[in-house]
């Protein structure tokens, strides 16, 4: 069974294979050529939080490939509450030719996996968010070419986002630098894996507290909000020990001057970015959000070995 939960869970060729997947399909798409790779296919989609870019690409990329998608709100479900997450798996697995679920708790997709008979793919948990990992990849190959060597730069939060961006740069033996406050570190166990996927693809991997050390010489800087859905408690308190690691243009300037700026939104304008640089020249936003789209195709077809 070919599930999708974190990018560490996948071999360097394999994530090179689905990028790969993913700019042949947004070709295709371009020219209007698209194959119906998942013709009369279902995809079950669960989510304990809300969301735009993720239902609205996972929608839009099932009917473009032939299937279809089904919401299950938050209210509807009840993952764990209403129902065990197993039975949950298991009942979802007779009607579904694969399931895509936003968790809370990280430990819930683990389980929707152990149970499930179609493949799982995991569009957010507390620990990861590899869908967005796999879009960003993608649109850091086409504004720079290979990534080898390329210095990748996120500032702010050690989260969920910062943890898929550490696992795919360590696969594709791109360098990664992560500037956070003290106490919001990335967890050692996330360092721990990417240690050891750096090691197999000459990475170079990196911690500081120092924004302006992180953002010198990269050629991505990348944030996310400060605050994470389900953290709403906590963003008074990290709004006061944020704010030297926004993402404004007296950061960016210490970039090298093709850097790109990244986000995988929503954004809180004023807060970890500015309006003049994220609807400024480096901004790759947007891209990042179609992307969403191309690479989740990409995603769905090689997990259902959908591929003639
Ligand atoms: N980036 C992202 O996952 O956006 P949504 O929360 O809107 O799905
Ligand atoms: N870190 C953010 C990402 C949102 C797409 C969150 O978990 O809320």
């Amino acid at each position: 069974m070919k599930h999708f939960i974190a990018l560490a869970d996948l071999t360097p060729a394999e994530m090179r294979h689905i990028l790969n997947l993913a700019v042949d399909i947004k070709a295709a798409w371009k020219a209007d050529t698209d194959t119906p790779y998942l013709k009369n296919k279902v995809l079950g989609m669960i989510f304990q939080k809300p969301s735009l870019r993720t239902r609205v690409s996972f929608d839009v990329a099932m009917l473009q490939l032939g299937g279809n998608a089904l919401y299950l709100s938050p209210s509807e479900i009840q993952l764990g509450k209403r129902e065990s997450v197993a039975d949950v798996s298991r009942v979802m697995s007779r009607y579904v030719d694969v399931v895509m679920a936003r968790v809370f708790n990280h430990y819930d997709l683990i389980e929707l996996a152990k149970y499930a008979s179609v493949p799982v793919i995991n569009g957010l948990s507390d620990y990861s968010h590899p869908c967005q990992g796999m879009a960003d990849f993608l649109t850091m190959l086409e504004r720079h070419g290979d990534l080898k060597g390329k210095k990748l730069a996120y500032l702010g939060d050690g989260n969920n986002v910062s943890t898929s961006l550490l696992f795919g740069a360590a696969l594709l033996g791109m360098d990664f630098t992560i500037a956070t406050p003290k106490s919001y570190e990335l967890h050692p166990a996330v360092w721990d894996i990417g240690k050891r996927l750096a090691a197999e693809s000459g990475a170079q991997i990196a911690a500081t507290y120092d924004p302006i050390a992180a953002a010198t010489a990269a050629d991505v800087l990348y944030t996310d909000a400060w605050a994470s859905m389900g953290q709403e408690d906590e963003a008074a308190k990290r709004r006061l020990v944020f704010p030297p690691y926004r993402i404004d243009e007296g950061l960016l300037a210490h970039a090298h001057a093709d850097a790109i700026v990244m986000h995988c939104l929503p954004a809180h304008r004023g807060e970890e970015i500015t309006d003049p640089v994220a609807d400024g020249p480096q901004s790759a936003l947007f891209d990042q959000a179609e992307n969403r789209l191309h690479a989740q195709k990409a995603i769905l077809v090689w997990a259902l070995d959908a591929e003639k």
